[in-house]
């Protein structure tokens, strides 16, 4: 069968993915690449001699891959079969409280920046500003100040890099440096490669309702250093958010409580984009069903054909396995905790395309349904394929001290075996809506490293000539405006269907993100995206409807803020 993709996935494989040689000249097909990711995954097989052999194993990679029904995460397509052969997307590196430490994790980052993976941090054991450093008898510069060395080394090897280097720096909210950590986005020159996100407590968030006064601890030495009203911290994330989309929020009880591994210490923070939260050293392959491609028609009629997406699930499962079998790992402590946990993430993109098909407008309850449904079939199709592994290949090594053990269950290969990433890349290679998100517009460009336009969605397009409406003056305002909601003129039906990220509400974003997360052991990633009209008071209530309904973190992002965007309506260049 010819490999059907599209001209935008042709060229983001030809910018960044396929082979080159010495002088940087292509020296592979787009068919030639997924053989050689194929076969490098699918060698995995012969290290089990009850499983079977790779080379049949090869071809139903090869298969589910070129049918644009699974991707892996960017590093396993640049990487796989080569010699840098590493495959993960997200990293957490510990930065513990020296000099030495501190420049060691800088170290190890950049060296896993260089081959596409994504590193998160926790600054929280970092001594805080004006604490005293006793080699010099100085007060410390404090843990934001140290966060810009990693920006910058961040930004210097990204020239060298598969891609440019993503990053996450948490820090708890009752550190001493919250409030200087909070506003530091404010600065559009700074953290330009960096994500923030505050780890907060149920107890601060009661604390901050309340408005009381709450102890911020040196994490030095485990005692009280200052005081801060938790309203009045809570108010500046908010404000901050609204204001530049940064902080994001990450509800660390909520997290602790889905820990499979709780013996090894709580999970201290999470990849660039929030969806996986680990232990210091830990990593996580991710890999994503797209659920465009499960999408059958039956005269006008769509349906979501569920029993193939769980059979790609259960093969998607034992690819990614098989991922943390054959990479190469950048350091000795990060193998020795991936091979022991053997974490995976399998998730879904395509989301959007899959409600449009079925005419269901995004954020409505039935939408709310279509996403517990089917993250629920990707979730326990990943479990079943889990726990065959197990039996084929043995369980996860931490498997007795996991809580799966603790609650009586069987056993499994992974301690988790399921993530909704962004998919901003394999999304567009695929040729599906991005992750769980709504349609960002009706027509927008990709500006940045890789420059591309995404055309009307077809469905759009078919609609509007069937009630007459394929009209240029119109297509001209949809390639401007990106939306068609304020077209009083058409069927009301139709605007509510193709209602894009800014027009949909952002408790109707948020419910969407809680019932997929319900399904998924790690955590979500989606942006609440808001209009620029949206208040302060938006966000105060987004953030906390996300914490009561169990979401794992929350990030918003309003119109206009000055944040590194990757997408923009066409115009508004
Ligand atoms: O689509 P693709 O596989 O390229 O990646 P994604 O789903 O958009 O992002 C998944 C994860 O890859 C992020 O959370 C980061 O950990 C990592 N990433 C990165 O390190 N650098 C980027 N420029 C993009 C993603």
């Amino acid at each position: 069968m010819p490999l059907e993709l599209s001209d935008s996935a042709r060229s983001l494989l030809r910018l960044r993915y396929l082979r080159r040689d010495e002088e940087g000249r292509i020296i592979e097909t787009e068919e030639e690449l997924f053989w050689r990711v194929a076969r490098a995954v699918a060698a995995a097989e012969d290290a089990f001699p009850r499983g079977p052999r790779s080379a049949e194993i090869a071809e139903k990679f090869y298969e589910l891959m070129t049918t644009l029904r699974f991707l892996p995460n960017t590093p396993a397509l640049i990487n796989a079969g080569t010699q840098l052969g590493q495959l993960f997307a997200c990293f957490v590196i510990p930065v513990p409280d020296s000099l030495d430490g501190i420049f060691g994790a800088v170290r190890d980052a950049a060296k896993i920046q260089q081959t596409g993976g994504g590193t998160g941090f926790s600054f929280s054991h970092l001594r805080p500003r004006g604490d005293l450093v006793r080699s010099t008898r100085r007060p410390s510069s404090g843990a934001v100040s140290f966060i810009r060395i990693f920006d910058v080394a961040s930004d210097v090897i990204a020239t060298e890099s598969v891609r440019g280097g993503a990053n996450m720096a948490v820090l708890r909210c009752d550190h001493p440096d919250v409030r200087e950590f909070i506003d530091a986005k404010r600065n559009p020159a700074l953290f330009s490669r960096f994500n923030f996100s505050v780890l907060v407590t149920d107890d601060f968030l009661r604390a901050a309702i309340e408005r009381r006064e709450i102890a911020l601890i040196n994490p030095r030495t485990g005692l009280p250093f200052a005081q801060a009203n938790a309203g009045e911290l809570f108010d500046a994330m908010v404000d901050a958010a609204w204001e530049v989309g940064d902080p994001g929020l990450l509800f660390y009880d909520r997290i602790q409580r889905d820990n499979a591994v709780p013996a090894l210490g709580p999970l201290e923070a999470t990849n660039p984009c929030g969806e996986v939260p680990l232990h210091p050293w830990e990593a996580c392959v991710l890999g994503s069903l797209n659920l465009r491609a499960f999408i059958v028609e039956r005269g006008d009629r769509a349906f979501l054909d569920e029993a193939g997406l769980q059979e790609s699930a259960r093969l998607a499962l034992r690819f990614l396995d098989n991922m943390v079998e054959v990479s190469r790992y950048p350091k000795v402590e990060i193998e020795t905790i991936c091979r022991a946990n053997r974490k995976v993430g399998l998730g879904i993109m395509g989301f959007a395309d899959l409600l449009l098909a079925l005419r269901i407008p995004y954020g409505s309850d039935e939408s709310v349904a279509v996403a517990d449904r089917v993250m629920g079939l990707v979730q326990a199709a990943a479990v079943e394929a889990s726990r065959r592994l197990a039996e084929e290949r043995g369980p996860f090594p931490n498997f007795p001290i996991s809580r799966y053990a603790a609650r009586g269950e069987p056993p499994r290969r992974n301690a988790t075996v399921t993530t909704v990433a962004p998919t901003g890349s394999i999304s567009i290679i695929a040729g599906c809506s991005s992750g769980i998100e709504p349609l960002y517009a009706l027509a927008y460009r990709h500006v940045g490293e890789f420059v591309g336009i995404v055309e009307p969605h077809p469905l759009l397009l078919r609609e509007l000539s069937r009630i007459g409406k394929y009209d240029p003056a119109l297509l001209h305002e949809i390639e401007v405006t990106g939306r068609i909601g304020h077209r009083t003129d058409l069927p009301e039906e139709l605007r509510r269907l193709f209602r894009v990220a800014t027009e949909i509400s952002p408790e109707e974003h948020i419910r969407v993100q809680a019932a997929v997360q319900r399904h998924v052991e790690n955590a979500v990633s989606k942006t609440i995206n808001l209009p620029y009209e949206a208040t302060r008071d938006d966000v105060r209530r987004a953030f906390l409807l996300a914490h009561e309904l169990g979401c794992k973190g929350v990030t918003v992002y309003r119109e206009g803020a000055p944040r590194g965007q990757v997408l923009q309506v066409l115009g508004h260049c």
